[in-house]
């Protein structure tokens, strides 16, 4: 239905800019019109769905009754541009930049290491420039709560929150117990080592940060004040093609218009109505924005409570609450105490001020946490419409949507009455989720009781839960059934045997979790049961009794505080020149540009002449033929150009893995054909519009269905030590068991990009790819046209994070990009949505180990037999090699006589899993350490004491027969066993325990050895090219990639001690096919130090042709034996090379040199955990780390930290599901959760092993990428032992399994007690589950 009137100008501000957009269309979002229309990149896409914070800008607008200027974050990939007439947008360009001025926020995040690969980097800065508008000293928990909405892949979050922590109100200390040092010694020198340089703590200097000027921050434009003045009284109207946007300046126009529009959404927040149209296009001619309407804005007070505008932000409800609170008597506040509890863990900051409470209730959604308080609150709705105004309860019957109960499609909700609470009223929310903050909640609860007046006999009860069914339910049948009884244990069971009589969930419900979530419902009844009899007697203490110290265990939710960390690595030797910056913590090259959004990623990258963009049919299949492609009705949307199959394919279709999908498909999510449009809407579009038809065929999805079907990608691969059956025969005792352990997706927050662009001449072709490996997107692009590959010209700038997913997929984007381009002779963008990416790519290998393990009483283990399987998926891609990695580094810190390991990649229809990260290992080394923990369980020794017995000591040879020194391992265990106070610490958890019965502490200490690089040689060559200008200034390049990791900032490094030359004399443009051919891919750890080699080499040749005028001019500078050089016709340019570092393994004879070195760690973790909930936290973290000498403490520190924070994500947190027909359901930041701030341990401490030296790599230093994130497994230990306390205390058995990763869910259900023994339990084999196990 189109409005008449003609379309207004929309006028906003962008960075103290005008803006008029003649023909705003209303479908258009922010981040695309900031992106494509204002060129104003530094804001990035990360997911489209709210859940990143990548996408975060500052909006301010003027209020012209109230007089009043708000600022506030917003994610702008839900913003609709319409809603920005009359706003000022500050994005990160105009929070600071190189060219102009830099901005305190970008400064000190640059310095303190905040960026690694930099894309979230803007988004942080934006939330915190947003905080620090409005609150010029913030508090420590106003930062934390600020960064809850931003998600960073790379960094762990520490060095972020310790940047932030320096606009803080007040200084926080550590007060680390045990280790004598506190976070705010910053560089302080806490002691002197025996050899090299001095011990030193913290990696920046706050002394040095630029100080804040407020001055110095836009105001806002007077003009747009002027203006919203003078447009209070009119109606704005933009038209786009298919919607048009309509803002009334009144209630009875807005009434009007709904009237006339009843089906016209009443958009503010746009974050469901935005999220239904990402999801399923859901589309509205007419849409309405009530946000200038005085009325859906008032905050007032009357007798009854607080009055609400149904416009009002949910941030701005949490501050009036706040407010509130602090000002009315407690009784009269509950419900708002139990609103607070839940705005502080609802979404992100930049979600919260966006959320309207009106959006909120009437969007009703299954887990949104205000509606089931807001109800047992008894809030009564403020409607209005044309027909006039009335009063409706927000009660059960509203939330199902019952007709008589529910606004009708005329009406609005103006206001929302929340009443005070009485004296005699109880009221409780409750929530758990995936994560503690930023996830939607998997059960929720709002629970009120109203007792006779001084007594404990129900008048009135309220249960509501939420995530259980379409919307909100009320068990309100049970609860009338409890009206008149007394409030004691009798109730209590008879509440929960009604409960979950009445909220029924079937075993096949959508999100999975049955069980789980049953127990919940009871979990949360009994907590509130508790909550409500400690009120009672602090109401009535004479009357009744206080809580036993069992049952106080059991109140209070688990909530992370403001974590602090301590940085502690050696000085260099003292002797070292000031300008040498090897050894010294260098910030990250491009630290500075990350901040200010200056630094260009591939969908950053100018749009080039005629360019087109791309969009994939992916296979909704797991395995099945392909009948048909139909690609009419996609070729008539306009602006589609062509669609491309692999029938366009000149030469060869991928390598392994076909690009395009030929006559089948072999997992859900392949790529079938490419849609090539003017516009990325338009290409999406058709993509939409081709149809193909399949003829199923079977498919194998687990490890269970491949074991059976014999399905492999490769032979067995097999180590064998000592003499195994004797070892078992000589043991005291044998136990078996398994470990299941999920994969892991990526989640590198810069999507999978690329730009190909073909040249004129020759058919060259330029590809700007995000890759880990540009030689293979080389080869694979040049084999697919048919090219030699010195046609193909392959730049990677940098990569927005990797972590071994961006080794062999990008080749194949890059070849449906480079055909796509081939066929149609345009530029071609192809870069994928969040939930594509997740979809096509596979990620970390599924896991399935099982363990025979023959051992003495002592503790010692003489035999251990392992079978390890691994989902490989659809293809071979990087599974051999795991398999191998996995079977290698099984044995991880022990020692272990007689040892079999045999290790299977299982072949699959899922998408075809990839290198990841630690490589085999963080699954192998789960499974060696829970065998430890067996062994420790069936002996009952002290699990630091039978690690210590069965650790290597001194001089070893591998499983495979490679020699080396345990010397660090036991430093780094000693170090850390003292660093982190752990037997103190191990018996005041013990003390906690016995006091706690429904909270439990645990702690573990875990060793690692870790193997670094290939094992092939070949692996390990690089290459690197320097050039002397004559000016004196050098460009370096070599084949390694940025992906983060700092390695161009190490190869700076080098070169300038190389030459002696100040760091500022020395440039890296771009890792480049042209100028360093045939690089290697960089990972395993040894990218960075293969190419210092090379760089390093290049750098010592020329040094070498320069020493002759160097010496006759002694006293000469830098330039003068430049210039000298170049006239005595000295080439001022060297390639360098690296051969690699001999390793070879033989698995016939099973022997070999598999790793240059190995690389020894410790670990040690506190956590607590909620015993009714799931929930944990984690407490306090202690890393040792033989590091070696580090050629840059901070980026090495900072990559431990990452990986660390990335290895909590795999082991606690992350879990992928699939459906029984293979499609993948978790496809994007909604229902994947990786690590947030508030994971990061309260308490995290890195320290590098000093007077440590590694012979084999450059400078002595070790590669620090992956090795870290094993240590997360130390969080997983704890837990379980937290977990084994609590069965222990409940006479449950010891010999308990606990599969990866220990979600709410895994930890909630070990801790069996009454409430999980209570729950319907259905017998697997009866019902079709939501999803299934594939490892
Ligand atoms: C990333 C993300 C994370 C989230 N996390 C959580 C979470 O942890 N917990 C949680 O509870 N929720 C969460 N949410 C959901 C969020 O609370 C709701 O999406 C939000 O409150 C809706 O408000 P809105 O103003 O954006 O609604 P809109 O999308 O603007 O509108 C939603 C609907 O409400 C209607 N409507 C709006 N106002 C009125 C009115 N005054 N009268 C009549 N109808 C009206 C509209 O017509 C529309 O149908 C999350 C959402 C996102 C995107
Ligand atoms: S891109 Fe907007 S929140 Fe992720
Ligand atoms: S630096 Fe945060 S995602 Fe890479």
């Amino acid at each position: 239905m189109a409005c008449p009137q003609q379309s207004d100008e929309l006028v906003f501000f962008v960075n103290g800019r005008k803006v008029i957009e003649r023909q705003a269309d209303p479908e258009e979002l922010l981040l695309y019109y900031l992106r494509k229309k204002l060129r104003l990149s530094g804001t990035k896409y990360g997911c489209g769905v709210g859940g990143c914070g990548a996408c975060t800008v500052m909006i301010s607008t003027y209020d012209p009754v109230a007089k009043l200027i708000h600022h506030r974050p917003a994610n702008s990939c839900l913003l609709p541009l319409c809603s920005l007439h009359g706003a000022a947008v500050i994005t990160v360009e105009g929070v600071g930049s190189i060219k102009t001025r830099i901005h305190p926020i970008q400064e000190r995040l640059a310095k303190c290491n905040g960026s690694q690969c930099g894309f979230c980097t803007p988004g942080m800065v934006m939330s915190m420039y947003a905080l620090l508008r409005n609150h010029a000293e913030p508090s420590m928990e106003q930062i934390i709560s600020a960064l809850d909405g931003n998600l960073c892949r790379c960094t762990g979050y520490r060095p972020i929150i310790d940047s932030y922590t320096s606009f803080a109100r007040e200084p926080t200390c550590c007060q680390l117990r045990g280790t004598g040092q506190c976070c705010l010694d910053q560089e302080e020198r806490v002691c002197s080592s025996s050899t090299g340089g001095q011990i030193l703590s913290g990696l920046c200097n706050p002394e040095q940060f630029l100080p804040m000027d407020p001055t110095q921050e836009f105001i806002f434009p007077p003009e747009l004040m002027r203006m919203a003045q003078e447009q209070q009284r009119t109606t704005l109207i933009f038209h786009g093609k298919r919607t048009t946007w309509i803002s009334p300046p009144s209630l009875k126009k807005l009434l009007k218009l709904k009237a006339k529009y009843p089906k016209a959404p009443l958009v503010v927040g746009n974050t469901t109505v935005g999220l239904k149209r990402n999801h399923s296009g859901a589309y509205h001619p007419i849409i309405l924005h009530p946000v200038r309407i005085s009325e859906m804005l008032v905050v007032s007070s009357t007798s009854d409570g607080l009055v609400i505008g149904a416009a009002c932000c949910l941030a701005q409800l949490r501050d009036i609450l706040m407010k509130a609170v602090t000002e009315l008597p407690a009784e009269k506040t509950k419900t708002y105490r139990a609103l607070l509890q839940h705005l502080r863990t609802l979404a992100g900051e930049q979600i919260r001020s966006m959320a309207s409470l009106g959006g909120h209730i009437v969007s009703r959604g299954s887990s949104w946490d205000l509606n089931p308080i807001l109800s047992v609150g008894k809030s009564v709705l403020n409607l209005a419409s044309e027909d006039g105004k009335r009063q409706i309860l927000l009660n059960d019957r509203f939330l199902a949507g019952c007709e008589h109960a529910d606004i009708n499609a005329k009406e609005v909700i103006v206001s929302v009455l929340i009443p005070y609470s009485m004296k005699d009223d109880f009221i409780s929310a409750f929530r758990q989720a995936e994560r503690q903050k930023n996830a939607l909640s998997i059960v929720n609860s709002g629970m009120r009781v109203l007792f006779r007046p001084g007594t404990d006999t129900i008048v009135d009860l309220s249960i509501l839960f939420g995530g259980i069914g379409s919307t909100t339910l009320s068990a309100r049948k049970s609860c009338e059934k409890l009206i008149g009884r007394q409030w004691n244990d009798q109730m209590l069971n008879e509440a929960c045997k009604l409960v979950l009589e009445e909220i029924v969930l079937p075993p096949s419900a959508s999100g999975g979790k049955v069980e789980y979530r049953r127990t919940l419902l009871v979990s949360f009844l009994f907590r509130f049961y508790l909550e409500v009899l400690h009120g009672l007697h602090q109401m009535y203490p004479f009357r009744y009794a206080e809580l036993s110290q069992e049952k106080m265990s059991a109140l209070g939710m688990l909530q992370s505080g403001v974590p602090q960390g301590v940085q502690i690595y050696q000085d260099v030797d003292p002797g070292q020149s000031p300008q040498d910056p090897v050894g010294r913590p260098i910030r990250h090259q491009s630290g500075i540009k990350h901040t200010t959004g200056e630094a260009v990623f591939i969908d950053d990258i100018r749009p080039v002449d005629g360019e087109l963009s791309l969009a994939v049919v992916t296979s909704v299949k797991a395995h099945a033929k392909i009948i048909s492609i139909d690609a009419s009705e996609a070729l008539q949307v306009p602006g589609v150009v062509d669609v491309v199959t692999a029938r366009d394919v000149p030469g060869k279709n991928g390598k392994d893995e076909q690009a395009y999908a030929e006559d089948k498909v072999i997992c859900v999510g392949q790529i079938i054909c490419a849609v090539v449009a003017e516009s990325l809407t338009q290409a999406k579009c058709g993509a939409g519009k081709v149809k193909i038809v399949y003829k199923d065929l079977d498919p194998i999805l687990t490890i269970e269905d491949a074991i059976k079907n014999n399905s492999y990608i490769t032979e067995q691969r097999k180590i064998e030590k000592g003499d195994i059956v004797k070892g078992f025969k000589s043991a005291d005792e044998i136990i078996e068991g398994e470990l299941h352990m999920g994969g892991q997706e990526h989640f590198y927050m810069e999507t999978n990009s690329v730009l190909v662009i073909p040249r004129v001449e020759d058919k060259e072709m330029d590809v700007y790819v995000s890759t880990q490996h540009a030689t293979d997107v080389q080869e694979l692009v040049a084999s697919a046209l048919n090219l030699q590959s010195s046609k193909v010209m392959c730049h990677v700038k940098r990569v927005g994070g990797a972590f071994g997913g961006k080794v062999t997929k990008p080749s194949l984007f890059a070849v449906i990009a480079a055909v796509a381009a081939n066929k149609t002779g345009h530029p071609v963008r192809f870069v994928l949505e969040r939930n594509m990416d997740m979809l096509i790519t596979g990620g970390r290998h599924p896991f399935f180990g099982k363990y025979k393990v023959g051992f003495m009483n002592d503790g010692r283990i003489i035999a251990a037999d392992f079978q390890c399987y691994i989902n490989g998926g659809c293809t071979k891609d990087e599974s051999e090699l795991v398999i191998e990695y996995v079977v290698l580094k099984v044995d991880n810190a022990y020692n272990i006589p007689n040892l079999r390991v045999r290790g299977h990649a299982c072949k699959t229809h899922l998408p075809s899993n990839t290198a990841f990260r630690g490589f085999g290992f963080p699954q192998a080394g789960l499974l060696m350490e829970t065998c430890i923990v067996a062994v420790v369980t069936q002996t009952g020794l002290p699990h630091e004491k039978v690690r210590e017995t069965n650790m290597y000591k001194g001089v070893n040879l591998t499983s495979f027969k490679e020699k080396f020194d345990a010397e660090n391992l036991w430093k780094c265990w000693e170090e850390c066993l003292d660093k982190s106070d752990y037997y103190s610490r191990k018996a005041m958890v013990e003390e906690f325990n016995t006091k706690n019965y429904w909270k439990k502490k645990g702690i573990a200490i875990i060793p690692m050895k870790f193997s670094v690089g290939f094992n092939a040689t070949y692996f390990h060559q690089a290459g690197a090219l320097v050039h002397i200008y004559i000016d004196g200034s050098v460009l370096i390049t070599h084949g390694g990639i940025e992906l983060g990791q700092g390695i161009h900032t190490k190869m700076l490094q080098i070169a300038s001690r190389e030459l002696k030359i100040p760091l500022s004399y020395i440039h890296f443009c771009e890792t480049s096919t042209t100028t360093v051919p045939n690089g290697k891919y960089t990972a395993g750890s040894v990218g960075t130090e293969i190419n210092a080699r090379a760089v390093q080499n290049a750098c010592q040749i020329l040094w070498k042709r320069l020493e002759p005028i160097q010496r006759d001019n002694p006293d000469g500078k830098w330039e003068d034996w430049i210039s000298e050089a170049h006239k005595q016709s000295i080439n001022l340019s060297a390639t360098g090379y690296f051969k690699g570092y001999h390793t070879n393994m033989n698995w016939d004879t099973q022997k070999g040199h598999a790793f240059p070195y190995f690389l020894f760690g410790v670990a040690c973790s506190e956590v607590e955990i909620d015993c009714l909930t799931g929930a944990h936290k984690n407490i306090r973290t202690d890393i040792v780390m033989d590091a070696c000498f580090s050629i840059n403490p901070a980026i090495d520190i900072g990559q431990i930290e990452g990986a660390f924070i990335q290895g909590v994500g795999l082991y606690t947190l992350e879990d992928i599901y699939f459906s029984p027909k293979g499609e993948q359901l978790t496809l994007g930041p909604d229902t994947y959760k990786i690590p947030a701030v508030c994971d990061v341990p309260e308490q995290f401490c890195v320290y590098l092993l000093p007077n440590s030296r590694n012979s084999i790599a450059i400078y002595s230093s070790k590669g620090m990428g992956e090795a870290g994130l094993f240590l997360g497994s130390s969080v997983f230990f704890a837990i379980r032992d937290a977990v084994a306390a609590t069965r222990k205390e409940r006479g449950l058995s010891l010999d308990f399994t606990l599969n990866s990763p220990l979600t709410v869910e895994r930890i909630r259900m070990a801790c069996g007690d009454v409430f999980t023994e209570m729950i319907p339990k259905d017998k697997p084999g009866t019902y079709k589950p939501w999803a299934i196990d594939i490892a």
